[in-house]
C-alpha cells in the first residue's frame, strides 16, 4: 500500500473531553446484581465502578434503566423519569452517578425518543380515547386500508420483523405505528407536546447531574409526510443502505438543534451521542453538525469485515466524512445488539453481525485483541462493550427457551440473536452465576465462562483484560493516541496497516501469516508475541503493534 495523508490536519484544536474519550458501555441487566435476584441492577453498577476507573474509561454509557414491561429490554419506556424496580429506584441512580463524578467518570444514559411503551401512560389514554383524540395524536394512528379496514394503513414492515403496523381491538378498529415491537408505538414527532416532553426529559436528567445521553434511533424520529408506502423494496436489505421514508428524514436536524441549545446551557460540557443508522458516513455527519449533536456511532466500522483494504477505506471515509462538520470520529466493535466481535472475527467475514456459530475461537480472541488496539489507535472518541475486555465471546448455543429478544420471537426479524451478547459477564472464577449474582443470571453463562472472569485475568500479563488496561492507559499518557483528525497511512506489505500519528506508528497485520517489517521504534503495546531481528521484526498474523517514534 502507499503511503497516503486521510486528509489533511488542522492544528490539535481539541479541549473537551468527549473528543477522545473511551466510553464504557453497561448493560444494567447483565453487570452486577447487587441484590440477588439474577437480573443486573443500579447498585451493581455502583459497587463496580472502581473496577471501570481501575480499566482507564473515561464515561460509561448506561442502557435503559427506566420504568418498563421489559418488551425490549428496556427500550420500551412506560415513564421516562423512574427506574424500574428491577433495577433500582431514583436514589440508587442520584448515588451512582455521584460516585462516578467522585472516581472521575462520566455518566451517559440512554434516551428513547422514537417510540414509548404501550404502557407508557399517554399510549393507555389514547387507546381509550379513540379515533381523533388528542393523545392519539401523539402517536401515529391510522384507519386500516381494504373494505373494512383489515389491512395495515402502508407496507412498511417491523424491523423485528412483521408489519410495523398492529390493529387496535376497540370498535374502532384503527392501526398504530411501530418500527420495532407492537409493544414499542413509534411517537409524532410533529406533535409538540412531544416534543415538549422530551426537552422535559432531557433537563429532569442533566438536572439529575448526567453527562449525556445515547439517543436510541436517532435517525427515526421523523416519518415522512403522507407515511407514503415503500413499494415493495426488501425493506430490510435496504435498511442503513438506502433513504427510508421513516429513517433518515431531513426533519431530525431540528429536533437535534433544539436539543443541542439545551445541553449547552448546562455547564460541564454534556453531550450527545446519535445512535443514527444512515446510507453513508456523509449522512452521519449531518447529526453532528456543530450545532446538533456530538457524536455518532460509526456502524460501518463496527460492519467491516477484518479485511485490510476494507478497514482503510472505512477509516478513510469516517475520518473525511467528520473532518467538514468538525465532529470527532467515533469507532465501535460490539454493543448489545450485535454479535461480539471476538465471535464475528472467528468467523468467515462477510457473515454480517448476527451469528451462530462459534467459529474458531482461539482465532477470533487473536483478531479480536488486534482490533481493539488499531481501535484505540484511531483518532477521536471509541465505544466498549462491557465483557469485551474480558475477551468474551458471544453464546451462540442459548436455548430457545431462554431467549427474551423480542425480535427472536417474530418471524423474519433482523436481529433474532441479540441475546448471545447479552449474558451477564463473568467476575469470579468460581461461585453462583461467577460473581454476578448470589441469585443466578437471567440467561444461562457457559460452563467456561470463569475461566474468563476478572478474577481470572487480573495480573496476567498475557491476558485480555489486562491488555485493555494497558491500552487505556498509554492512551492516556501519550498524546498522540485518540486526539486529532487524522492517520498518516504508511507503506506496508499487502495485508497490514501502517500508520504513523504523532510520535506513534501502528501496525496491523490482517493476515494469517508472519512478515517482517523494519523495526519503527520501541514497542509500546502488542496484541501478541514480537520479535526483533536487529533492525526488523517479525509482526505475526492478526497482530497489532504500538510503537514510539
Ligand atoms: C436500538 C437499541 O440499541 C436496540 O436494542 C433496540 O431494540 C432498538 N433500538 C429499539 O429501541
Amino acid at each position: 500500500m502507499t503511503p497516503h495523508l486521510t486528509a489533511s490536519a488542522p492544528a490539535d484544536t481539541h479541549t473537551a473531553w468527549w473528543q477522545d474519550a473511551v466510553i464504557y458501555q453497561v448493560y444494567p441487566r447483565s453487570f452486577a446484581d447487587a441484590d440477588g435476584d439474577g437480573m443486573g441492577d443500579l447498585e451493581g453498577v455502583r459497587s463496580r465502578l472502581p473496577y471501570l476507573r481501575d480499566l482507564g474509561v473515561d464515561a460509561v454509557w448506561l442502557s435503559p434503566f427506566y420504568a418498563s414491561p421489559q418488551a425490549d429490554a428496556g427500550y420500551d419506556v412506560a415513564d421516562y423519569r423512574a427506574i424500574d424496580p428491577m433495577f433500582g429506584t431514583l436514589h440508587d441512580a442520584d448515588a451512582l452517578i455521584r460516585d462516578a463524578h467522585a472516581l472521575g467518570l462520566r455518566i451517559i444514559v440512554d434516551l428513547v425518543p422514537n417510540h414509548s411503551s404501550d404502557q407508557h401512560e399517554w399510549f393507555k389514554r389514547a387507546l381509550k380515547e379513540g379515533p381523533g383524540s388528542a393523545l392519539r395524536a401523539r402517536y401515529h394512528f391510522r384507519p386500516g386500508r381494504g373494505e373494512n379496514g383489515e389491512l395495515p394503513p402502508n407496507d412498511w414492515e417491523s424491523i423485528f420483523g412483521g408489519p410495523a403496523w398492529t390493529r387496535t381491538s376497540g370498535p374502532d378498529g384503527e392501526w398504530y405505528l411501530h418500527l420495532f415491537a407492537p409493544e414499542q408505538p413509534d411517537f409524532n414527532w410533529e406533535h409538540p407536546a412531544v416534543a415538549d416532553e422530551f426537552r422535559s426529559i432531557l433537563r429532569f436528567w442533566l438536572d439529575m447531574g448526567v453527562d449525556g445521553f445515547r439517543v436510541d434511533v436517532a435517525h427515526g424520529l421523523v416519518k415522512a409526510a403522507g407515511l407514503p408506502d415503500i413499494g415493495g423494496a426488501d425493506q430490510l436489505k435496504l435498511l442503513g443502505n438506502d433513504v427510508m421514508p421513516f429513517f433518515d428524514q431531513d426533519g431530525v436536524h431540528e429536533i437535534y438543534r433544539s436539543w443541542r441549545r439545551i445541553l449547552a446551557e448546562y455547564p460541564g460540557e454534556r453531550i450527545a451521542v446519535a445512535e443514527a443508522w444512515t446510507p453513508s458516513a456523509d449522512r452521519t455527519a449531518l447529526y453532528v453538525r456543530p450545532d446538533e449533536l456530538h457524536q455518532a456511532f460509526n456502524f460501518q466500522y463496527l460492519g467491516a469485515p477484518w479485511d485490510a483494504e476494507a478497514l482503510r477505506e472505512v477509516i478513510d471515509d469516517s475520518l473525511a466524512a467528520m473532518l467538514p462538520v468538525g465532529a470527532p470520529a467515533t469507532w465501535v466493535l460490539s454493543n448489545h445488539d450485535v454479535t461480539r466481535h471476538a465471535t464475528r472475527f472467528a468467523n468467515p467475514s462477510g457473515l454480517g453481525t448476527q451469528l451462530r456459530t462459534p467459529g474458531d475461537r482461539a482465532l477470533g480472541l487473536r483478531r479480536a485483541r488486534a482490533a481493539t488496539l488499531l481501535m484505540l489507535a484511531l483518532p477521536g472518541s471509541a465505544y466498549i462493550y462491557q465483557g469485551e475486555e474480558l475477551g468474551l465471546p458471544d453464546v451462540t448455543d442459548l436455548p430457545d427457551e431462554v431467549r427474551q429478544d423480542p425480535s427472536f420471537f417474530r418471524a423474519e426479524g433482523q436481529d433474532g440473536f441479540r441475546d448471545g451478547c447479552r449474558v451477564p459477564i463473568p467476575w469470579t472464577v468460581d461461585g453462583s452465576s461467577y460473581g454476578f449474582g448470589s441469585g443466578g443470571s437471567w440467561l444461562p453463562q457457559p460452563a467456561d465462562w470463569g475461566k474468563l472472569s476478572v478474577e481470572a485475568q487480573e495480573g496476567d500479563s498475557s491476558s485480555t483484560l489486562e491488555l485493555y488496561r494497558s491500552a487505556l492507559a498509554v492512551r492516556r499518557t501519550h498524546p498522540g493516541l485518540g486526539r486529532g483528525t487524522a492517520v498518516q497511512w504508511l507503506e506496508a506489505p499487502e495485508g497490514v496497516l501502517a500508520f504513523a500519528r504523532d510520535g506513534f506508528v501502528c501496525t496491523v497485520n490482517l493476515t494469517a501469516d508472519a512478515v517482517r517489517m523494519p523495526v519503527r521504534g520501541d514497542v509500546l503495546l502488542a496484541s501478541g508475541e514480537v520479535v526483533r531481528d536487529g533492525s526488523e521484526f517479525e509482526l505475526p498474523g492478526d497482530t497489532t503493534v504500538w510503537w514510539t517514534m
